[in-house]
């Protein structure tokens, strides 16, 4: 029995800056973007008929009514349509999903979720897609799909599908942490008062760990101050993190995760300790950032 394994990396939005809003409503971004070594897991297996099967700390919250819109079986069944016209057909397939991610919390694990799907769909059933096709696949599951796919540090414009790879981008020590809080990213985007913040500026040319310290201190996420307003667990979260003597300290993505950096995986792993004695019932982990190779 054939078996494939995908992981599906957490993705942490280093600074977010909204430039501006396409007519049919979507945000114009400029985002500097990091995967985490740990997530959730995809495994696809040859099965006599299709299936979505569980498991991990967060897979109660994907309940049967919203599992059958989980981007896993989108991915999926979109895959599945596309090569059905390019004339290859697909088996029935077994996918388990090890949900070990927080729901709806700004670190992709949908969008991570859906484009582990593809990698070991494609793989399972032998096919190959041009990258552009591919591409466009992933951008009709999610805006953030196309970046997931990659995995490696990244700068992402357009609507955060236009990915330019970062390789000077040096691994950090994080945390994330989230008080369990479920933030919808449309109802922030829609929050926002102003969507015509300056872009992001000069990168450092080199991987120096306090260059690139310093310049995103000089950045953003500008969807923060109204996540922070309508999650006030938000702003708790990230002064308990800044209290451990993290580097830098800010939200990823629409929220509510927020992520500290330390310059080593230690410091990191210490901060969780200390941070999980003060809220046991929150979430807390310690990753370290990919780098390119
Ligand atoms: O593409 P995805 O389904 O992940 O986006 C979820 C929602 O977030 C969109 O429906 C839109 O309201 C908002 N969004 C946005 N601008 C982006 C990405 C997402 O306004 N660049």
């Amino acid at each position: 029995m054939r078996e494939y394994r995908e992981n599906a990396p957490a993705k942490i939005n280093l600074a977010l800056h909204v430039t501006g809003r396409r007519e049919d409503g979507y945000h114009l971004l400029d985002t500097l973007v990091t995967f985490a070594d740990r997530g959730d897991v995809i495994t696809v297996r040859d099965a006599d008929q299709d299936a979505l099967t569980l498991s991990g700390p967060f897979s109660h919250l994907l309940e049967a009514e919203t599992l059958q819109n989980n981007l896993v079986l989108k991915a999926r069944d979109d895959l599945r349509e596309t090569l059905k016209i390019r004339g290859i057909t697909t088996r029935p397939v077994a996918i388990h999903l090890e949900k070990n991610l927080p729901i709806a919390s700004g670190i992709g694990g949908g969008s991570a979720d859906a484009a582990a799907t593809l990698r070991a769909l494609l793989k399972l059933w032998n096919a190959d897609l041009p990258a552009p096709n591919l591409q466009a696949m992933a951008l009709r599951l999610g805006a953030d799909v196309p970046m997931c796919l990659r995995s490696i540090p990244l700068r992402a414009t357009g609507i955060g599908d236009a990915v330019l790879p970062l390789p000077t981008l040096p691994r950090f020590g994080m945390i994330l942490g989230n008080p369990l809080k479920t933030v919808s990213t449309p109802s922030i985007f829609k929050a926002l008062t102003r969507r015509d913040y300056p872009p992001i500026g000069p990168l450092p040319s080199t991987s120096n760990q306090n260059d690139w310290l310093k310049a995103l201190g000089d950045m953003r996420n500008d969807l923060e101050p109204v996540a922070r307003q309508l999650c006030p667990e938000i702003a708790a979260l990230a002064q308990l993190i800044s209290d451990t003597g993290a580097e830098l300290t800010r939200m990823s993505g629409s929220g509510a995760t927020c992520f500290g950096l330390y310059q080593t995986l230690e410091k990191a792993e210490k901060a969780v300790d200390t941070l999980q004695a003060i809220k046991p019932e929150w979430y807390f982990q310690a990753v370290h950032s990919v780098s390119e190779v």
